[in-house]
């Protein structure tokens, strides 16, 4: 009786292998947290440690201690979510600079990289209300304006190509002295396209020397050190890096458009 009740079950269990199977779907990273990624790596190889902080934020950490006073037209660029008088969505990844000064004054070097979202009163093509940042610090002795250009282009190239080149214009924000535009030449090789919108060239990020009064603001003696400092858009630089048309594509999980990359 067991062994019948044995050799029914074998008979009812049987599948049969040769049946085609279900493929299971495969995930992959979403193209911001690669490009991030990448971005990281390449700092971390340079000696950055990465740093992070509250993407809720005080206005002390986001304008005030960045040389951003509350009546400066600064802060009309970055118009933004407040949550009251003191406290807001931060609108950059800087604030992270002042925080890790304050937390590691007087130790040398500082050094770091700041991944994180960000957030402002934006919303089109090309801008998103919420986005992401990676912001960079250096403070050490003898830190000049031409350590940052060595370190930008060493990015740019590795980033977009090694035959690209990179070009610094003349800007203002607040928390550098003196700031600059960086561009990186398009793979149109100048001859002007869509992506470059005819110029040959493509914004991807601002920097400058750290402002004395920023890292006097946070514990360092700006008379014994200086700084560089450079924040960029991780969206921008995607969709620099891939022709994206639309910024919205990174947000809304077609998967048609996830498996490009
Ligand atoms: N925080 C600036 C922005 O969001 C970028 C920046 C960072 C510029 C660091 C200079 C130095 O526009």
């Amino acid at each position: 009786l067991q062994k019948r009740a044995l050799d029914e079950r074998l008979q009812a269990e049987t599948i049969d292998v040769t049946l085609p199977g279900i493929p299971m779907m495969r995930g992959g990273k979403h193209p911001l947290t690669q490009i991030s990624e990448e971005i990281q790596e390449i700092f971390i190889g340079m000696g950055y440690s990465v740093a992070e902080g509250p993407e809720v934020e005080l206005d002390y950490y986001n304008f005030e201690a960045l040389n951003v006073p509350k009546d400066h037209p600064a802060r009309d660029m970055q118009d933004s979510f407040y949550i009251d008088e003191d406290v807001l969505l931060r609108t950059h990844t800087s604030p992270v600079q002042v925080r890790t000064m304050e937390r590691m004054a007087p130790q040398l070097p500082v050094k770091i990289i700041v991944p994180g979202k960000v957030y402002r009163r934006d919303d089109d093509a090309t801008h998103s209300p919420m986005f992401h940042q990676i912001e960079g610090l250096v403070v050490d002795e003898n830190i000049s304006f031409g350590d940052l250009k060595g370190v930008l282009t060493i990015f740019a190239q590795k980033i977009f190509g090694e035959d690209r080149k990179v070009r610094f214009r003349p800007s203002y924000f607040p928390f550098t002295e003196p700031s600059a535009e960086v561009d990186v030449s398009c793979g149109c090789g100048g001859k002007g396209c869509r992506i470059c919108k005819g110029t040959g060239w493509l914004e991807i990020l601002g920097a400058g020397s750290v402002n004395p009064k920023v890292l006097a603001m946070s514990k360092y003696d700006p008379a014994k050190y200086t700084g560089f400092a450079f924040g960029m858009g991780i969206e921008r630089i995607a969709i620099l890096k891939y022709g994206i048309t639309d910024i919205r594509l990174f947000y809304e999980n077609d998967i048609r458009f996830l498996r490009q990359f």
